[in-house]
């Protein structure tokens, strides 16, 4: 199927800041031009292209990652995949393909072919059409989001990958097989859990924290980061806002924290260097257990003989070119992903809601406390509304970010 590029062209407008730290959603622009300015017709006309070059630019500062009006018309005929299986009781609609698999993760790792003997379903995904699949009441609950449209993507997402395979020489390999799986990484931004008082940015010795750092301030890292929320915001805007929103609160409250990128609402990220990554099947508990994570694949490898995304719950195993980005909700399907062959590298960059945030927040706003805790119907309702439906999904977009109108 040929890629269309327009439509990820107009997300990937939003990748250009290349600022890191905590300074995003404050700081407007320039004022606008006065209207007392304007004398002549073309000096109108320029006077009204800047003050509406300003007004998006506050708008993008405000909402990092809103996608233009062009991107929400095309998302009405975006392909998409049904899947049998509904967000909203994951414990009785695991569909056909739960009995395939123990119910406890199995902490190994799974090839392509026994993948497909057990019945799983092959998603041969380009890396560039985006794809959404839609549970059983059309809910968007995973987006193969794709990449930006142009010519200098290949190269930026090469740089990427020797990045995270030279941080994943300087720093040190774990001494045993983690949960994840055999391979380096380097988490970084706010974390709140595990006996922690209240919330903080994860701590790292010198020589990590300096690797982190000299990764997180190139161009090429931040414009995949931009790419990845502007993923999140485009396809899942009534989450995103529900997260910004929160995240503001939280940052407001806790001075502290630091951003990670500027021009991403996620609080959390982590470079898995490689060189191999093999992620082994989980469900990431410590996410929010209703919204996305951002993962961003890439590497030297073949994908169609590995590095498909896995999705337990689903039976589908989907294949995941480098240099493209994938939006999964962690703490609700089950998902890894199948080895790459051993003369090739593998590695990724996630970013993504550490589930704890949110119950801080809660605690000064005690609408949010039970979201998850199957308590409260009615929350637990609204927290489903929270994923949109392909039907929905410009209407949303509209609602969230005000794209009708001037701006
Ligand atoms: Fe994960």
């Amino acid at each position: 199927m040929a890629p269309p590029p327009s439509l990820n062209r107009a997300l990937a407008h939003t990748n250009e800041s290349t600022h890191v730290g905590p300074s995003f959603g404050m700081n407007l622009l320039a004022p606008p031009i006065l209207p007392s300015t304007i004398r002549s017709g073309s000096g109108k006309k320029n006077a009204d292209k800047a003050r509406r070059q300003h007004k998006r630019q506050v708008a993008k500062k405000e909402q990092p990652g809103r996608p233009r009006s062009s991107f929400s018309k095309k998302c009405a005929k975006l392909p998409s995949i049904k899947v049998g299986y509904n967000v909203a009781s994951p414990r009785t609609a695991n569909g056909a393909f739960v009995s395939l698999l123990p119910k406890e993760r199995s902490g190994r790792e799974w090839s392509l072919d026994e993948l497909i003997h057990r019945g799983f379903k092959e998603v041969k995904w380009d890396g560039r059409t985006p794809t959404l699949l839609v549970d059983e009441e059309d809910r968007i609950i995973t987006v193969l989001a794709g990449r930006p449209a142009g010519d200098d993507w290949d190269e930026v997402h090469t740089e990427i990958s020797t990045l995270l395979h030279k941080a994943g020489s300087k720093v040190s390999k774990p001494r045993k097989q983690e949960q994840q799986g055999n391979f380096t990484s380097l988490s970084f931004g706010v974390s709140y859990g595990e006996g922690q008082q209240a919330p903080g940015n994860l701590a790292h010795g010198e020589c990590n924290g300096a690797v982190i750092r000299d990764i997180m301030q190139t161009k090429a890292v931040q414009r995949a980061a931009g790419f990845m929320n502007s993923c999140f915001a485009g396809y899942a805007p009534k989450l995103y806002e529900e997260y910004h929103s929160n995240l503001s609160l939280l940052f407001a409250q806790y001075p502290h924290l630091e951003r990670i990128f500027s021009n991403s609402i996620f609080p959390t990220a982590t470079f898995n260097c490689g060189p191999r990554v093999v992620s082994l099947d989980r469900v990431d508990n410590t996410n929010i257990p209703v919204g996305f994570c951002a993962v961003f694949a890439c590497g030297s490898y073949d994908p169609v003989q590995g590095g498909h995304l896995i999705l337990f719950d689903l039976g589908l195993v989907i294949q995941f070119p480098p240099g493209s980005t994938i939006l999964v909700p962690p703490g609700t399907l089950r998902h890894g992903n199948v080895s790459t062959r051993p003369n090739e590298t593998h590695q990724s960059f996630t970013q993504y809601f550490p589930g704890g945030l949110l119950h801080v927040v809660g605690s000064t706003k005690p609408a949010l406390r039970n979201w998850f805790e199957g308590h409260d119907d009615e929350r637990y309702q609204r927290a489903m509304g929270l994923f949109s439906k392909i039907s929905d999904l410009q209407q949303d977009q509209q609602a969230v970010f005000s794209l009708k109108g001037s701006i």
